[in-house]
């Protein structure tokens, strides 16, 4: 099962990447924990995205684009793999169409968490995360549950990111949702209920064992 999630920043991609790694026992290729990864290594790569990212703007395609070609090509995802937070431009879903196609893979569905521009902003000013193993929590969450760090606030989580990371989605990612909703393949969900109920709507749309059939695309935008 190759899966797109699909969503605005706080839309609960990675709280839904979460539940189906653990449900489909295949990776969670999150490009924004990649990145995040390479700037707590200090890698060269990390130097150079870690101001965009606190400025809530893209890195650009051509990496991001690298990045996915190394990943989709480790064995692990030879099963499946969830993306999350790619492609997030129309250069890099065309890039990916070919990359999978050149993989002899394909992708089956794309998960739309469509959840209003306020609700978004109330969840990415309460948000925390594990410093360790990137895990999001809702606020007031002590500390991680699965290695137990001291949660921290994401420095793109800021009130200053926090918009421009809207902006940016609204105007460079929003039409990547069409180029997939012409091959039937976006199940759009509505991200506004609990995570519990978010995650049952996720998985009647991929099937119990990830293999649901595509059905014709079902937009509300
Ligand atoms: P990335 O890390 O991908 O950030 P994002 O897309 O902005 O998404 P978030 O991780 O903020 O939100 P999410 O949808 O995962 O929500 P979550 O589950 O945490 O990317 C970061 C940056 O990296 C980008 O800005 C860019 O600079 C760069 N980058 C990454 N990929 C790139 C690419 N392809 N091209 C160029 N640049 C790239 O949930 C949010 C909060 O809500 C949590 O507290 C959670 O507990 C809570 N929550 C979740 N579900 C619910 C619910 N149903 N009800 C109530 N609360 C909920
Ligand atoms: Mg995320």
């Amino acid at each position: 099962m190759n899966l797109l999630l699909y969503g605005a920043p706080g839309s609960g991609k990675g709280t839904q990447a979460n539940m189906l790694r653990s449900r489909f026992s295949i990776p969670h290729i999150a490009t924004g924990d990649m990145l995040r990864a390479e700037i707590q290594a200090g890698t060269e790569l990390g130097r150079k995205a870690q101001p965009i990212l606190a400025e809530g703007k893209y890195v650009s395609d051509d990496i991001m684009i690298g990045i996915i070609r190394n990943r989709l090509r480790q064995p692990d995802c030879e099963p499946g793999f969830i993306i999350d937070g790619f492609p997030r431009t129309v250069p890099q879903a065309e890039a990916l169409d070919a990359l999978v196609d050149e993989l002899g893979k394909g992708i089956d569905r794309v998960i739309y968490l469509k959840v209003p521009v306020d609700q978004l902003l109330h969840r990415l000013s309460g948000r925390l995360v594990c410093p360790t193993c990137q895990r999001t929590y809702p606020p007031g969450t002590a500390a991680c549950e699965s290695d137990g760090s001291a949660l921290v606030q994401r420095e793109d989580d800021k009130p200053e990111a926090v918009r421009p990371r809207i902006e940016i989605y609204l105007e460079k990612t929003v039409p990547v949702l069409d180029h997939y909703d012409v091959e039937g393949l976006v199940s759009e969900i509505d991200g506004r209920g609990t995570i519990e109920e978010i995650s049952r709507q996720v998985l009647e749309a991929v099937g119990p064992n990830g293999t649901a059939p595509a059905k014709a695309a079902k937009r509300t935008t």
